[in-house]
């Protein structure tokens, strides 16, 4: 394992013993382009744009940054929508026999469909996008969402869950605990679990959010290639249960092949789980407890997916658990464009690369970080930023007070 400072700390796949193993599911294009075709049966889908930050580029001497922005995604303000509404509608195809490849909006929603399903009422926990996202999609297919959420949530993310018509409860549990709730809740009261991560005998769902989310890569790889970057050198995931992260790396280690981009999984340090197994090196995943206070709410999840574990065990490079100053710095970055670069709206979730690779540039202290990075002028950087401003107060503070600055952002004032 390196350490360098408390900022940003990482362990890299080289070191572990296990060979890869091939992947374990189905991220091909075909089947990811078969699931981005259901999204595209609602009236909202759009891609979202894939930004090119010249100046950021310029700044960090690299060829290109190219940022997919989240916020942008159906009017929600993060990718989430792209997994809970395609995981509800292959539950409610299964019920109804309809084939995956004859999904859609319309055919969910034809009268008989809604009279042979009556009211289904789907169950989750979130830490406030993914919440968002199942009690969107079952709203708009015609259902019920009752959605638990850990203590600590801000108001505003559960304003924006009840805005869909969901009923919410806040529970005295951290996330992975609040995952325990909702499904005691759904033993106890019925519903469909609609949960990002798997547990044994639950699997199918966790399987098609994943792919559902894979969907922002596939669009990325696209819009990347028609702007002419072929081949990106590096892209960068952030991680809180890994479902996002699992199904993007498994949609580019299947198109790329063996000229995937240097991969990165980013998390918070106090919820980096992903970091802690990679660095026991036994192969197996593991769980971290306790609290997870890091302001990267959507990234505070201490148990990864044990479907997302073997993808990003052995189809990424880099581990990095990084400082809330990290992601702080990059939100900060992405609002304050470089150059005549574009604004962004990042939330804490969506800023962490970022503001890693903006670390790696002005510390010194992470010289040899960047160098295990391999970062270098032909370097075309693919980020996430996947949301925008969900907790819009704790945003305008972040940017307007500069709260958390980074080393690197304090010593130049
Ligand atoms: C904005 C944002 N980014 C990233 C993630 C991480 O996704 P996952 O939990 O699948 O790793 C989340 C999860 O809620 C999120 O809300």
């Amino acid at each position: 394992m390196q350490s360098t400072a408390v900022e940003i700390e990482f362990v890299e796949r080289k070191r572990y013993p296990v060979a890869p193993q091939p992947l374990s599911h189905d991220f091909s294009a075909a089947t990811i382009g078969a699931v981005r075709r259901f999204h595209q049966t609602f009236r909202q889908y759009q891609p979202t744009p894939l930004v090119a930050l010249p100046g950021l580029a310029a700044e960090l001497g690299v060829a290109g940054v190219w940022v997919k922005d989240e916020s942008r995604r159906f009017d929600l303000n993060s990718f989430k929508v792209l997994g809970g509404s395609y995981a509800i509608a292959r539950y409610l195809g299964d019920v109804l026999g309809i084939k995956p490849s004859e999904l859609s909006f319309t055919r969910l929603n034809e009268p008989a469909a809604r009279r042979a399903l009556g009211t289904v009422t789907f169950v989750t926990a979130t830490d406030g996008n993914h919440g968002r996202a199942v009690a969107w999609s079952a709203r708009e297919l015609g259902h019920r969402a009752v959605v638990f959420m850990p203590r600590g949530t801000v108001a505003a993310r559960v304003a924006n869950i009840e805005k869909e018509g969901a009923e919410v409860h806040v529970t005295d549990g951290n996330y992975d605990e609040t995952i325990r709730t909702a499904r005691a809740y759904m033993e106890r009261h019925g519903g469909v679990i609609v949960q990002d991560t798997a547990w044994e005998g639950y699997r199918d769902i966790p399987l098609w959010i994943m792919q559902g989310y894979a969907v922002v890569m596939h669009e990325a790889v696209e819009q990347a290639a028609a702007a002419g970057v072929e081949f990106p050198s590096h892209a960068f995931l952030q991680a809180g249960v890994g479902s996002f992260a699992g199904g993007a790396a498994g949609l580019l280690a299947s198109h790329y092949g063996e000229r995937r981009p240097r991969t990165s999984v980013i998390e918070p340090t106090e919820a980096a789980c992903y970091y802690a197994s990679v660095a026991a090196g036994d192969g197996e995943p593991h769980d971290i407890g306790g609290e997870m206070p890091s302001i990267m709410a959507g990234l505070a999840c201490g148990e990864p997916n044990r479907l997302a574990w073997p993808i990003l065990r052995d189809h990424a490079d880099l581990y990095f658990r990084v400082a809330d100053s990290i992601a702080a710095s990059g939100m900060r970055a992405l609002a304050a464009p470089r150059a005549a670069d574009p604004a962004l709206v990042a939330g804490e979730s969506a800023a962490a690369a970022v503001g890693l690779v903006l670390a790696l540039e002005h510390d010194r202290s992470y010289a040899a970080v960047r160098g295990t990075l391999g970062l270098g002028t032909d370097s075309q950087l693919l980020i996430v930023s996947t949301e925008g401003d969900t907790d819009p107060d704790h945003y305008r503070r972040v940017i307007d007070e500069r709260l958390y600055p980074a080393a690197w952002e304090a010593a130049r004032r």
